[in-house]
C-alpha cells in the first residue's frame, strides 16, 4: 500500500502528526499537502515532546524525506526557527525538501490577517494570524510569491511590487497603516534564498518517482474537514483543501495512485477558533472535558472549544474524503465517566437530521441527538490489544465505527508514539 493520506476529520487537532508518526517507521516520503504555521502538530517521542507548525512529522523519522509540497503556503522566518530549534535538540533536518511551486507569506500578509480579523470585530473568524488567508487569496489572485521566485531578484521585486499595488492603497487608506516598502520586503525575502535553495525541488517528481519505485508515501494534512474551505463549515474555515482530494493538488500525485485514505479522530471533539460546533459543553463540563484532555491549542496557546463525539461529522468526514480506516486517538481521556453520550444525529427545527444538513443555518441550529453509551473506569493506557480493553471501551469504538461507516484500524490510549492499539495492520 504504497500511497497513504492522513487527513483529519474534525475541526483539527485530532492527533495528525501523532498518526503520521506512528506510520513514520514503515514510510519512505512524508509530504505535508497544505496550510502553514497555522498547523500545531504534537508528537511525543521518548517523553520527548516536539511541536511541529511547518515541518511534516516525516521530519521525526530517520530515513524518511520530508516534502513541503506546493499546496503549503511557507513562513520562511517560522521554516528556519523550526529547522534550527530540531537541531538544537540533536535531530538531523537535512534530509528535508520543499517543493519550488510553494507560495511564501510574505510579512505583510501576517499583518493583513491580524488587521483584518479586528476590523471584522464581531464577525471576526479567529484566525490564527498567521497571514494564510491572504497568502492563499493571493495565490488565487495570482499575485503570490513561490518559492521559485527566491531565486530571481528582479522577477521577485517585480512580484512584490505587483502584490502591493492594492495592498498598500489597503493599508495606507483604510487600515490607516504605513506603506510597506517594496525593496524593504524583498530584501527580507533575498536574505533566506541562499539556505533554501538546496532544498528545493520538482516535489511531484520526487514523490511519484518514489512511487515508481514502489517505495511508500505519505501524504500528511493540516487542519481538516470541517476546516476545509469547500467542505468545512464555511466562512469559519482555513483557506486551503485539508480533505483527500487536496492531497492530490497539494503535491502533485494523481488520485489513481492514492490506495488508502486515513482519517483522524478524536473520541470526542474540539475546535479553536469561532464557528459552529453543535457538541460544544459549556461551564464545568466543557471545562473538565478540557483539563482530562489537556486541550490548548500547539500554535496559539487558546483553550480549546470541547464536546462529545459528533457521528455525524464523522459520517460526512468518511464519506468527503472516501476514508479507508478511521484512527480513534484520545480514548484514555473519556476513561472515568460513567455514560459517555455520542450525537447520532441533530435536530433541526424540530425534525431529525441524520445527515449534514444541506445549508449553514440549519448546522447553526443544530441540536445533537445523543445516544448514551456506557463508560469505563480502569486505566487503559497501558493497553496495547483491542481485546484488553474493558467492554465498555470496546462497544464505544464499535459504536463508533457503526455510526462513522469506516473501521476504526488504530487507536491511540496516551501521547506516546508506542501509546496505541492497532486493529487493523496498514498493509505498508
Ligand atoms: P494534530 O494537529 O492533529 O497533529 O493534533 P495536535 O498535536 O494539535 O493535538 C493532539 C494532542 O493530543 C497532542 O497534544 C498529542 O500529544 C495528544 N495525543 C495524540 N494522541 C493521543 C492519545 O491517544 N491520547 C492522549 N492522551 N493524547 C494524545
Ligand atoms: P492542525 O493542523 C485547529 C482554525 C483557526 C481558525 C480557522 C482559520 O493543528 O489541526 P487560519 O489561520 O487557518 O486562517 O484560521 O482555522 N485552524 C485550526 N484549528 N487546528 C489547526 O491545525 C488549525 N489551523 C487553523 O483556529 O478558527
Ligand atoms: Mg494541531
Amino acid at each position: 500500500m504504497p500511497a497513504v493520506v492522513v487527513v483529519g476529520t474534525q475541526w483539527g487537532d485530532e492527533g495528525k502528526g501523532k498518526a503520521t508518526d506512528h506510520l513514520g517507521s514503515d514510510v519512505d516520503i512524508v509530504v505535508k499537502f497544505n496550510g502553514g504555521n497555522n498547523a500545531g502538530h504534537t508528537v511525543v517521542v521518548d517523553g520527548e515532546k516536539y511541536a511541529l507548525h511547518l515541518l511534516p512529522a516525516g521530519i521525526l523519522s530517520k530515513g524518511v524525506t520530508p516534502i513541503i509540497g506546493n499546496g503549503v503556503v511557507i513562513d520562511l522566518e517560522v521554516l528556519f526557527e523550526e529547522i534550527d530549534a530540531l537541531e538544537a535538540r540533536g535531530m538531523d533536518t537535512s534530509a528535508l525538501r520543499i517543493s519550488a511551486d510553494a507560495h511564501i507569506i510574505p510579512s505583510y500578509n501576517r499583518l493583513l490577517d491580524r488587521t483584518s480579523e479586528k476590523f471584522l470585530g464581531k464577525r471576526q473568524l479567529g484566525t490564527t494570524g498567521r497571514g494564510i488567508g491572504p497568502t492563499y487569496a493571493d495565490k488565487m489572485n495570482r499575485i503570490g510569491i513561490r518559492v521559485q521566485d527566491l531565486f530571481d531578484e528582479s522577477i521577485l521585486r517585480q512580484k512584490v511590487e505587483g502584490a502591493l499595488l492594492n495592498k498598500n492603497h489597503l493599508f495606507t487608506k483604510v487600515f490607516n497603516k504605513p506603506k510597506v516598502d517594496v525593496d524593504e520586503v524583498t530584501r527580507e525575502l533575498l536574505s533566506y534564498a541562499d539556505r533554501v535553495k538546496p532544498m528545493v525541488v520538482d516535489g511531484s517528481l520526487l514523490a511519484n518517482n518514489a512511487l515508481d519505485e514502489g517505495k511508500t508515501v505519505l501524504f500528511e494534512a493540516g487542519q481538516a474537514t470541517m476546516l476545509d474551505i469547500d467542505h468545512g463549515t464555511y466562512p469559519f474555515v482555513t483557506s486551503s483543501n485539508p480533505t483527500a482530494g487536496g492531497a492530490c493538488t497539494g503535491s502533485g500525485v494523481g488520485p489513481t495512485r492514492i490506495d488508502a485514505v486515513v482519517g483522524v479522530s478524536k473520541a470526542y471533539t474540539t475546535r479553536v477558533g469561532e464557528g459552529p460546533f453543535p457538541t460544544e459543553l459549556f461551564g464545568a463540563e466543557g471545562d473538565e472535558l478540557r483539563e482530562r484532555g489537556g486541550e490548548f491549542g500547539v500554535t496559539t496557546g487558546r483553550p480549546r472549544r470541547c464536546g462529545w463525539f459528533d457521528a455525524v461529522v464523522s459520517r460526512y468526514a468518511s464519506r468527503i474524503n472516501g476514508l479507508t480506516d478511521l484512527v480513534v486517538t484520545k480514548l484514555d481521556v473519556l476513561t472515568g465517566y460513567q455514560q459517555i453520550p455520542v450525537c447520532v444525529a441533530y435536530e433541526v427545527d424540530g425534525q431529525r437530521v441524520d445527515e449534514m444538513p444541506l445549508d449553514q443555518t440549519a448546522f447553526h441550529h443544530a441540536k445533537p441527538i445523543y445516544e448514551m453509551l456506557p463508560g469505563w473506569s480502569e486505566d487503559i493506557t497501558g493497553v496495547r490489544s483491542f481485546d484488553d480493553l474493558p467492554e465498555a471501551a470496546r462497544r464505544y469504538i464499535e459504536r463508533l465505527e457503526e455510526l462513522s461507516k469506516c473501521r476504526v484500524s488504530v487507536i491511540g490510549v496516551g501521547p506516546g508514539r508506542d501509546e496505541v492499539i492497532v486493529r487493523h495492520q496498514f498493509d505498508l
